[in-house]
């Protein structure tokens, strides 16, 4: 890749990659990925903040040679997941006097992934500052946004903000700032949905302290950079919030159309009583678009077929997931039918402790629905219209 001025001295030396279509073994990419590396030439001293993941090390050390910088003096590690460390191995090999600078915890991963020798190490704390000569790295121990190593780096001279995962979007582009806000922000979301959702409590403190900042440039480790950082921020800030939407989300897996049934008339009536309702048949959903959807929901009603005894693969599968993410929903539902027994009912609620809703009664019944399981639905249907209203929505 060439390597991009940011700002006088200071470089995105990143790949881009266009055909990643999956990220962790589970959420679909549709747009790619960046692997964001920078670049800052200090009058003293020369950093490199974050590598890039394995197999991309020769795009990176290209990059940096195309800068005409020939020393490397600090390798920041902002967080040790292998997407931004997997290249620093080999960053080493060819830059030997260069430190890594990062946190304890960092640190600790680190040499838990990678064979990193001890005396490589500068271990920094929260605040704790760098100089470059001219130019002056401040970083900031940021847990848990995306793991419990995560820290930003600070440029305080030229108010940049390189915040790792943070803020960041799987979004493959040729630009190196965001151009295009709308397609940036859907894929920020999958992002924020997948990577930031369970750590909500988290996000708002790290957002306060970012909004203390006088930032101009936030340059995170995935996709475009953001010159108008507020477009992120206020995203963040919504998504992290408390308000939810008048809106039910119902994942839902039907064998021989019993389930189905009942979630299209339930879905018809809230959209009847005015809520808004999105269906994800997981035989064929996307699980990235399930994730966004969850974001904001209100209410979540898990449409369950019943195999064999308990209930069908992808719908514990479904709900394991949405436990995974914590989203900020309040209320939670379970429907579906069974043939001749089981107990699919008990083993989904068990799936979910850390979710902090109130669960409405399920409907669960015995083969084909009949009116009375119809009316119970309509039931249903009217209990999350009320809770809704009481919450304003
Ligand atoms: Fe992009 Fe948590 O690594």
């Amino acid at each position: 890749m060439v390597p991009r001025a940011i700002k006088d001295d200071i470089y995105w030396v990143g790949f881009i990659d266009w055909d990643r279509r999956l990220f962790d073994s589970l959420i679909p990419t549709p747009h790619g990925t960046t692997y964001n590396s920078y670049l800052i030439k200090g009058s003293e001293k020369t950093m490199l903040i974050d590598t890039s993941d394995f197999g991309k090390e020769n795009n990176l050390l290209a990059a940096i040679e195309m800068t005409g910088i020939d020393k490397i003096d600090y390798i920041v590690s902002n967080h040790a997941e292998q997407d931004h460390s997997g290249s620093l191995p080999k960053i080493l090999e060819m830059y030997p006097d260069a430190k890594i600078i990062t946190n304890s915890k960092c640190k600790e991963l680190l040499e838990s992934f990678l064979p990193i020798p001890k005396e490589k190490f500068i271990v920094v704390n929260d605040n704790e500052e760098i100089s470059l000569g001219n130019k002056t790295i401040q970083f900031m121990i940021a847990p848990w946004v995306h793991w419990p190593d995560t820290m930003f780096s600070y440029l305080k001279e030229d108010k940049i903000l390189f915040s790792c995962d943070f803020l960041g979007s799987h979004y493959a582009t040729s630009e190196l700032f965001v151009s295009d806000e709308k397609e940036v922000y859907l894929s920020a979301k999958r992002y924020y949905a997948e990577i930031m959702m369970p750590f909500r409590t988290m996000i708002k403190k790290h957002l306060e302290r970012i909004e203390k900042l006088n930032v101009d440039i936030v340059a995170p480790s995935h996709g475009p950079l953001y010159d108008k950082p507020s477009f992120i921020i206020e995203a963040y800030k919504d998504w992290s919030g408390d308000s939810v939407k008048n809106q039910v989300v119902i994942p839902y897996v039907s064998m021989h159309g019993s389930t189905k049934a009942m979630v299209d008339y339930l879905s018809e009536s809230l959209s009847n009583k005015g809520i808004e309702v999105k269906l994800f048949n997981l035989e064929i959903a996307d699980a990235g678009e399930l994730l966004m959807a969850l974001v904001d929901t209100a209410t979540i009603v898990v449409g369950a077929s019943t195999m064999l005894v308990g209930p069908h693969p992808l719908a514990y599968y479904a709900t394991y997931l949405v436990n995974a993410v914590r989203p900020k929903a309040r209320f939670v539902s379970i429907i579906g039918s069974y043939g001749w027994g089981g107990n699919a009912v008990e083993v989904l609620k068990g799936l979910i402790p850390n979710l902090k809703v109130e669960l409405i009664e399920p409907v669960y019944i015995k083969g084909y629905p009949k009116e009375s399981d119809f009316k119970a639905l309509e039931n249903l249907a009217e209990q999350i219209y009320n809770k809704h209203a009481q919450l304003g929505l």
